[in-house]
C-alpha cells in the first residue's frame, strides 16, 4: 500500500473543503441560471435530479433509496420543465423541510423564474405545491413519486415523458406516436399555459 504523506492529505482536505464552501453559496443564490435543460439532469425513475453544490451522488443516493431519506442541501428535483423543488440549507424553512418551490417559464432562450417560495407557492393552475407534497409519508421528504401518499396529478406516464422530451431548452428529440397523441390530449384537456 502506498503511504500518503500527512501534509499532502491536509492540503487535499483543505482544497476539498474550500471547493465545498465555494459551491455552497450556489444554493444560497438561486437564479434562473441554476436551472437547465431537464433531460441533461440525472434521471431517477420518472423524474430528474441535480445538485447545485456539486454533490450529485449524494442526491441520487437518496432519490434511489427504496426507504427514502433526507435530500442533501443543493438538491434540485424536477418532474416537468416548469416546476422545481430545491433543497435549501438545514433550518432554512422548517415548515417545508427546507424545500423551496419554483414555477419556471422555459423557452428556447432559457429559464426565467415566475414564482418561488415556500408554503405559499402555487403552480400555474393555482395548485399549492406544498399542500400536495406534504402528503408524502415522512420518510420520503416531500417527494410524491407514484405511491408515497400524495393525491395524484392528472398526467399519465406517457404524458410526463412527452412533456420532458419537449423542454424547449433542450435539443429537439423525436416523439413516438403515443407521446404525440398524449401531448394532443393534454393540450385539449388543459388551459393554455401562460408565458
Ligand atoms: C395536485 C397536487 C400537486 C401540486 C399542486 C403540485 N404537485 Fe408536484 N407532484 C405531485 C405528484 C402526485 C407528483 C408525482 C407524479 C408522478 O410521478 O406521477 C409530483 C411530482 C413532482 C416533482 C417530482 C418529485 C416528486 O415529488 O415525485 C416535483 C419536483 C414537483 N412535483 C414539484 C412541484 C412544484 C414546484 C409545484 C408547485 C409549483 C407542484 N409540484 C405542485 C403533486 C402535486
Amino acid at each position: 500500500m502506498r503511504i500518503i504523506p500527512f501534509g499532502l492529505l491536509c492540503m487535499v482536505a483543505f482544497a476539498l473543503n474550500g471547493a465545498a464552501s465555494a459551491d455552497a453559496s450556489k444554493t444560497d443564490d438561486i437564479t434562473e441560471a441554476s436551472f437547465k435543460c431537464l433531460t441533461e439532469l440525472a434521471p431517477v425513475g420518472d423524474f430528474f435530479v441535480d445538485n447545485l453544490d456539486g454533490d450529485i451522488e449524494a442526491t441520487i443516493k437518496v432519490a434511489r433509496s427504496p426507504t427514502g431519506g433526507v435530500y442533501p442541501t443543493g438538491s434540485v428535483v424536477q418532474l416537468v420543465p416548469a416546476e422545481a423543488m430545491v433543497k435549501r440549507a438545514p433550518g432554512f424553512n422548517p415548515a417545508t423541510r427546507d424545500w423551496e418551490f419554483f414555477e419556471l417559464a422555459v423557452s428556447d432562450e432559457g429559464t426565467s423564474i415566475n414564482t418561488r417560495g415556500f408554503a405559499q407557492t402555487v403552480n400555474r393552475f393555482g395548485g399549492n405545491c406544498f399542500a400536495c407534497h406534504i402528503q408524502a409519508r415522512p420518510e420520503w421528504d416531500l417527494i410524491c413519486g407514484k405511491d408515497h401518499g400524495c393525491d395524484p396529478i392528472p398526467l399519465t406516464p406517457v404524458m410526463i415523458k412527452a412533456i420532458q422530451k419537449t423542454d424547449p431548452r433542450c435539443a429537439p428529440v423525436e416523439l413516438s406516436e403515443e407521446e404525440m397523441a398524449a401531448l394532443k390530449a393534454l393540450a385539449s384537456a388543459m388551459p393554455p399555459a401562460e408565458s
